[in-house]
């Protein structure tokens, strides 16, 4: 079986180095392992939780979405989507909600941080908390439930999500496993228990101040940097007050670790030589700037390109859109019908059920010889219940007559006459089963008939 691996990317700021070096380059090499079937998506539903700002959440989206495909992300192996184009998303967050219990989400670590820093700050403990941060768990578990996903590579601080994700799918399979099962006549659970993944080793990079590269210190050296604009980045890192000459520690070295996440073991270990012999910090700082640049020089063409046509982006994700929901649609018209939701017009039992199944449970006709000779009818409901007992025919031929007009005009056209006989259309044809069903509970059934014969 192939493991299905699905990843969600935070549609907000911009990519930089730790981003590649740490996120996009690993899950682009993951998946193409053959064995593994990659779901990878835009979290643009989330990105609102944070921003309100509209055209930096459409710049953003657009950015990132060009960014993984320019280093080199294959929208043919992999599904590759918008959150927001795929309904189901929203649809599954709402079944999730309520069976969700409120305490659980009361205990999410970015919700209760936020409270925490009102009560520090002396405020009202909700004071400036969308219920969006409150729900944020709750559409993620549905992003990775309803594809089934089995792997979730995520960085260490989303590991409460998963486990969130996990609560929140055994707790809908506990409640409407057996609902499901009948509904869709399948076996086993509606929902996956997805697992966590956590790579031990991918690179955190440092950024220009020596701490971890992230938008929040403001330390960022962006991805896609014009020429000129990397080699100042890479100019003004920090280093130590050692003169040309004086070895160097590549322990502890910013600009080595920077280097390291873009050599071959080769360089890297040509480098150590290197601060080994006292190489100054100006040229170490010209090769890590080479290095980086040559590096990405062709997936900045590629991006230019890319963000130059939008209309062609739209077209990639449109089809990843059209490829997700080949798993999503069917996933949850059986999971609205094991709530109870789903059209009237398809018997909860009757579709995508085996038909043995389907056979208990709906109404059935039987034709039948009495020992008269003669020839019988009878309709019985799901339950096995006697509907209509059928006079007698000389041959099964006018019996079979019979209870075509039946189906074909019986909703409209049936009446009772006396002494429980059953009429159509002024004509006896029988007589009422023992039941209080009635010539309703006939009618019922043939309604019931007409619907699967669709
Ligand atoms: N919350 C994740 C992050 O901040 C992004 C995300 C949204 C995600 N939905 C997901 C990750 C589903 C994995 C699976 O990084």
């Amino acid at each position: 079986m192939t493991v299905r691996v699905l990843t969600g990317i935070t549609t907000t700021g911009t990519p930089h180095l730790g981003n590649y070096a740490g996120a996009i380059r690993p899950a682009i090499a993951a998946s193409r392992d053959p064995g593994a079937e990659s779901f990878f998506f835009l979290a643009d539903y989330h990105a609102l939780v944070k921003a309100d700002d509209p055209r930096r959440v459409a710049r953003s989206r657009l950015e990132i979405a060009a960014t993984w495909l320019a280093c080199g992300l294959d929208p043919q192996r992999v599904t590759f989507y918008r959150q927001s184009d795929i309904v189901e998303i929203p649809q599954l967050t709402w079944l999730l909600t309520c069976v969700t219990a409120k305490g659980l989400l009361n205990r999410a670590h970015a919700y209760k941080a936020a409270v925490d820093k009102n009560v520090a700050d002396g405020e009202d403990p909700d004071s400036g908390i969308n219920a969006g941060l409150y729900m944020y768990p709750v559409l993620m578990a549905a992003d990775i439930l309803a594809f089934g996903a089995h792997r979730v590579p995520v960085g260490r601080d989303q590991i409460q999500h998963i486990e969130m994700a996990r609560d929140l799918g055994q707790r809908f399979n506990h409640l409407y496993g057996d609902a499901w099962r009948q509904a869709t006549g399948r076996d086993g659970e509606p929902l996956v228990l997805p697992e966590v993944q956590i790579d031990e080793n991918v690179a955190t990079l440092p950024g220009l101040d020596g701490r971890k590269m992230s938008k929040s210190y403001d330390n960022t050296i962006p991805l896609f940097a014009p020429s000129a604009e990397l080699k100042r980045l890479v100019m003004s890192i920090v280093t130590d007050s050692r003169a040309p000459g004086e070895p160097k520690d590549t322990e502890g070295s910013a600009l080595f670790q920077l280097y390291q996440a873009f050599a071959t073991p080769a360089q890297a270990a040509e480098m150590r030589h290197a601060y080994a012999e006292g190489i100054g910090w100006g040229d170490a700082k010209q090769r890590l700037f080479a290095l980086v640049d040559e590096t990405v020089a062709p997936m900045r063409e590629q991006y230019a390109r890319l963000i130059a046509r939008p209309a062609q982006l739209e077209e990639i994700l449109q089809e990843g859109a059209r490829k997700a929901r080949e798993v999503t649609v069917p996933l949850l018209d059986g999971l609205q019908r094991a709530v109870g939701l789903g059209p009237f017009s398809v018997p909860a039992i009757a579709a995508g059920a085996s038909t043995q199944d389907a056979a208990v449970r709906l109404p059935q006709f039987k034709q039948y010889r009495e020992a008269d000779g003669r020839f019988h009818f009878k309709l019985v409901d799901g339950e096995g219940r006697l509907l209509l007992q059928g006079d007698g025919h000389a041959s099964p031929r006018d019996c079979g007559q019979v209870v075509a007009r039946l189906k074909r005009e019986g909703r409209d056209a049936l009446h009772e006459m006396e002494a429980r006989a059953v009429g159509l259309l002024g004509e006896r044809i029988g007589t009422l089963g023992e039941g209080l069903a009635g010539v309703d509970g006939i009618r019922e059934a043939l309604r019931q008939l007409a619907e699967v014969a669709e």
